[in-house]
C-alpha cells in the first residue's frame, strides 16, 4: 500500500530520532511491500528562524492532506533559548500546540510498559520492578489549561498573569469515550484522574466520566486525584491500566510514567482524533543538551512509528515487526547511553537504528 508521512524532524534531537525512525520504516515497506513517501515539513524552532512562525499554514495544510505525521520534537532550553522571549503564542512549543489543534487531535495514547531486559534500569525498588507494568495513558491534549485564554498585565501597579482552565462536557464525553474503547481491548480498568477536591472542570469531568462509563459495565472504573496519582505510579505501578485524565495531568504524569520504564527515551506516542489521521512522537522533548551527538535513544520514537503503523495505516503485522525487533535487540543486551547498565553493549543513536533495522523480520 501507498502512504503519505508529512515529516517533522523539528529541533534539538529531533533529525537524529526522526532519521532513524524512518530508517526502520523504510525496511517495513520494502519487506511488507509498501510505498512510505515523506514531505518534509518545518516547525518549531527551525520554522521560526525561517520564517518567523513556528508553524505555516501551508506547513498545516500539508499534515492535513497526509495520511499521518511523523514528529521528532521542538524547543530549546526553557528560559535561555532564543525563542524564550517570544510571545508565548510565536513560541517553538506553540506550533505543536497548534497542529494539535488544527488536525483534532483530541486524544493521546502514552504506553507505559516495563520490558524484562530493562528491569535493571528501572528506578523503583526491585520488589516493585520485579511485578512489572503495563499500562496505557489517555490524556486529552486539546482542551484545558493549554488552550484556555492566556494574558499578563499590570493589575494596580502588579505584574499578574492569568491562565484559563475550560472544559465543556462534550471536550470530555470525546476522549472519554476514546479511553473506554482502548480500556476495552485491554484489561478493562479505568483509573481517571481529577482534581475533584478543588477543581470545577474535574467535577463536571468526573460527572460526564460516569455517565459514559455507563455504556461500558465490563469496564472497571475509579477515580484517583492527581496527587495521590503521582505517588501511587511511584508505589505500585502494576494498579493501572487505562488512566485517563486531562491535558495538564496527563503531561505531568506521562514524564512520571516514562522514567519508572527506565528512561524518558523509552515512551511513545500517538494523537488520534476523529479520523485516521495521527500525529506520532516520542512523549520526551527536544533535549538540546545532547543534540548533534548521535547519543539520543531513538526507540520511543521508532515506537511511534511503529503506533502510526498500527492506528493510521491498519498495519497490525508490521507493527508487531517492529515492537519484536526492538525487544529483541534490548534482548541482545544493546542499550544507548540513557538506559545502559553495568554488563551491557553501548551504542549510539545511530546504530541502535541500525540494529533495529537488521532485526526486522
Ligand atoms: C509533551 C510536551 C509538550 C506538552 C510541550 C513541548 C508543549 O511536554 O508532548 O508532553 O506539554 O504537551
Ligand atoms: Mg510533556
Amino acid at each position: 500500500m501507498n502512504f503519505n508521512i508529512a515529516s517533522i524532524s523539528g529541533d534539538g534531537i529531533g533529525p537524529e530520532i526522526v532519521r532513524e525512525a524512518k530508517k526502520v520504516l523504510d525496511v517495513v515497506a520494502k519487506k511488507y511491500n509498501h510505498t512510505f513517501n515523506y514531505t518534509e515539513v518545518l516547525m518549531g524552532g527551525c520554522s521560526i528562524d525561517a520564517h518567523g512562525e513556528p508553524l505555516t499554514k501551508e506547513a498545516l495544510e500539508t499534515a492535513k492532506a497526509s495520511d499521518a505525521v511523523l514528529l521528532g520534537a521542538v524547543g530549546g532550553t526553557v528560559g535561555v533559548d532564543k525563542w524564550y522571549d517570544l510571545a508565548p503564542n510565536l513560541r517553538p512549543e506553540a506550533g505543536l500546540l497548534a497542529i494539535r489543534k488544527g488536525l483534532g487531535l483530541f486524544a493521546n495514547l502514552r504506553p507505559s510498559f516495563l520490558y524484562d531486559e530493562l528491569k535493571s534500569a528501572c528506578p523503583l525498588k526491585e520488589s516493585v520492578a520485579d511485578a512489572g507494568f503495563d499500562m496505557m495513558i489517555v490524556r486529552e491534549l486539546t482542551g484545558g489549561l493549554y488552550f484556555g485564554d492566556r494574558k499578563t498585565e499590570t493589575v494596580d501597579g502588579v505584574v499578574t498573569a492569568t491562565d484559563t482552565l475550560k472544559y465543556d462536557e462534550n471536550e470530555i464525553r470525546r476522549i472519554a469515550i476514546k479511553g473506554f474503547e482502548i480500556a476495552m481491548k485491554r484489561r478493562k480498568k479505568i483509573t481517571s484522574v481529577d482534581k475533584a477536591n478543588v477543581l470545577d472542570t474535574s467535577r463536571l469531568w468526573n460527572k460526564v466520566i460516569a455517565e459514559v462509563a455507563k455504556d461500558y459495565p465490563e469496564v472497571v472504573v475509579e477515580n484517583m486525584l492527581v496527587d495521590n496519582c503521582a505517588m501511587q505510579l511511584v508505589k505500585n505501578p502494576a494498579q493501572f491500566d487505562v488512566i485517563l485524565t486531562e491535558n495538564m495531568f496527563g503531561d505531568i504524569l506521562s514524564d512520571e510514567a516514562s522514567m519508572v520504564t527506565g528512561s524518558i527515551g523509552m515512551l511513545s506516542s500517538a494523537s488520534l482524533g476523529a479520523t485516521k489521521l495521527g500525529l506520532y512522537e516520542p512523549s520526551h522533548g527536544a533535549a538540546p543538551d545532547i543534540a548533534g551527538q548521535d547519543i539520543a535513544n531513538p526507540i520511543a520514537t521508532i515506537l511511534s512509528a511503529a503506533m502510526m503503523l498500527r492506528y493510521s495505516f491498519d498495519l497490525d503485522k508490521e507493527a508487531d515487526a517492529v515492537e519484536a525487533a526492538i525487544k529483541q535487540v534490548l534482548k541482545e543486551d544493546y542499550r544507548t547511553v540513557d538506559i545502559m547498565t553495568e554488563g551491557m553493549k553501548q551504542v549510539k543513536c545511530s546504530e541502535m537504528g541500525d540494529l533495529i533495522c537488521e532485526r526486522i523480520a
